[in-house]
């Protein structure tokens, strides 16, 4: 069988951020709440001119630079954080960072779930055809309403993966663990801004679906739990990825091993849910934060997305990985941010009118320049 998986990964997230001291000290909550409770320090917040197609784009580009798009012939985007109800935001992005038109480019969704099937689709097509790439995007603005629950767990990034017959971060195994119940635990209706949500209860479907997926991982033929060295999950906020570990190892009787999650959770405390992203976020921290060597190691993955599915599959990584990683810009990313006040968060989070075009705010290549007759126009800073 074809060896398949993922050739490169990048991130991005936008420059700027709200601390949760800050929103904690506006509400008058004790900080611990959010930094141990929710486990959270930072939601990443995209300026006026930034959404999910410059985030994709920013994501994509660093890989394009180093290996080229040759063999490029399909863009999956993955997002629950859609601008239009029939055009795919894949297109915007085959154009921004230039790939050929004689490619198919199609929008997935499924809440916070919908990278997965990307990602397993996107292993599919390359086994039958190994001389293609894929590009699997997800992209997502984490938003709930102010003074809702949800509110300390919004955030904001994009995770592109260029999956091939050679992928020299991390093969994807052929064994997944599926399990889907029709539920309404997080769901954002078409007229609505924000989900509506049963915070409790989501925790509680997601840890069902965790045993669930896993049941049916083994079921399949799937490697036993003592043969994973770490194990990734959906993070809406880390204490869930904890959570979730600690679930596991009881299902299986075994001890909660606290190391095989922490190194995963890094980014994503700094970034917040990115929905599609956040499971490929803590996939991505775990290889560029743990301090030992990763090659060989098995490394399971939990994919959740409200509504509700739930996927189970393990991935191995593979040797020299590390250099093709994007460590150092990753950090630089996640380091080089600005603090923005409960009140400018305020303004961010109202949003504005661009039909006159929006302020030059972003940090990368790509802005939303402005929306005329209802058509979003892309620019790229270096064209
Ligand atoms: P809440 O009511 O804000 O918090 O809701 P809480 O009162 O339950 O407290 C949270 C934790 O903080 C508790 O610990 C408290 O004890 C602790 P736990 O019992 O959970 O171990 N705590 C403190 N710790 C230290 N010092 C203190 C302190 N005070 C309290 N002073 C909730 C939390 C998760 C419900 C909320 O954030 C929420 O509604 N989030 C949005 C929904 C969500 O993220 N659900 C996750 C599962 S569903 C999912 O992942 C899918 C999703 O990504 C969407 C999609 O698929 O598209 C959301």
């Amino acid at each position: 069988m074809t060896v398949t998986g993922i050739e490169a990964i990048s991130f991005y997230t936008p420059q700027t951020y709200v601390s949760l001291d800050a929103l904690a000290e506006r509400h008058g909550i004790d900080p611990a709440k959010f930094s141990r409770g929710i486990g959270q320090e930072k939601i990443a917040l995209p300026g006026p001119d930034e959404d999910i197609v410059t985030m994709a784009a920013e994501a994509v580009m660093p890989i394009i630079e180093r290996v080229g798009s040759q063999g490029i012939d399909t863009v999956l985007f993955a997002t629950e954080t859609g601008i239009d109800q029939s055009k795919a935001a894949a297109i915007y992005v085959q154009r921004l960072v230039q790939l050929s038109p004689n490619c198919r480019c199609v929008e997935l969704k499924q809440a916070c779930y919908s990278a997965t099937a990307a990602l397993q689709l996107a292993c599919s097509y390359v086994a039958r055809k190994p001389d293609r790439k894929v590009l699997v995007i997800a992209s997502d603005i984490a938003r709930y309403d102010r003074d809702s629950s949800g509110e300390a767990t919004q955030g904001a990034g994009a995770i592109a993966m260029l999956v091939s017959a050679q992928p020299k971060v991390q093969e994807v195994g052929a064994i997944s663990g599926l399990f889907t119940e029709d539920i309404m635990d997080f769901w954002r209706p078409n007229h609505r801004r924000t989900p509506i949500f049963d915070g409790k209860a989501s925790t509680l479907r997601y840890l069902n679906a965790l045993v669930e997926a896993w049941k049916d991982y083994q079921a399949n033929g799937g490697l036993p739990y003592d043969a994973f060295d770490r194990f990734c999950y959906h993070v809406p906020f880390s204490r869930m990825g904890e959570k979730a570990n600690s679930h596991l190892a009881k299902a299986n009787k075994m001890p909660n091993a606290m190391e095989k999650v922490q190194p995963g959770l890094v980014y994503n405390r700094q970034v917040g849910n990115c929905y599609t992203a956040s499971l490929y976020l803590a996939m991505l921290s775990q290889l560029e934060n743990s301090d030992e060597d990763l090659t060989g190691s098995t490394i399971g993955l939990f994919s959740y997305g409200s509504g509700a599915s739930g996927e189970f599959f393990d991935t191995k990584v593979m040797p020299g990985y590390r250099d093709h990683l994007f460590a150092e810009a990753h950090k630089r990313l996640i380091e080089d941010r600005i603090a923005v006040s409960y009140e400018d968060y305020v303004t961010l989070w109202d949003g504005m009118d661009l039909t006159q075009g929006a302020p030059d705010t972003a940090r990368g290549r790509f802005r939303l320049d402005r929306i005329e007759d209802d058509k979003r126009i892309y620019v790229d800073r270096n064209a």
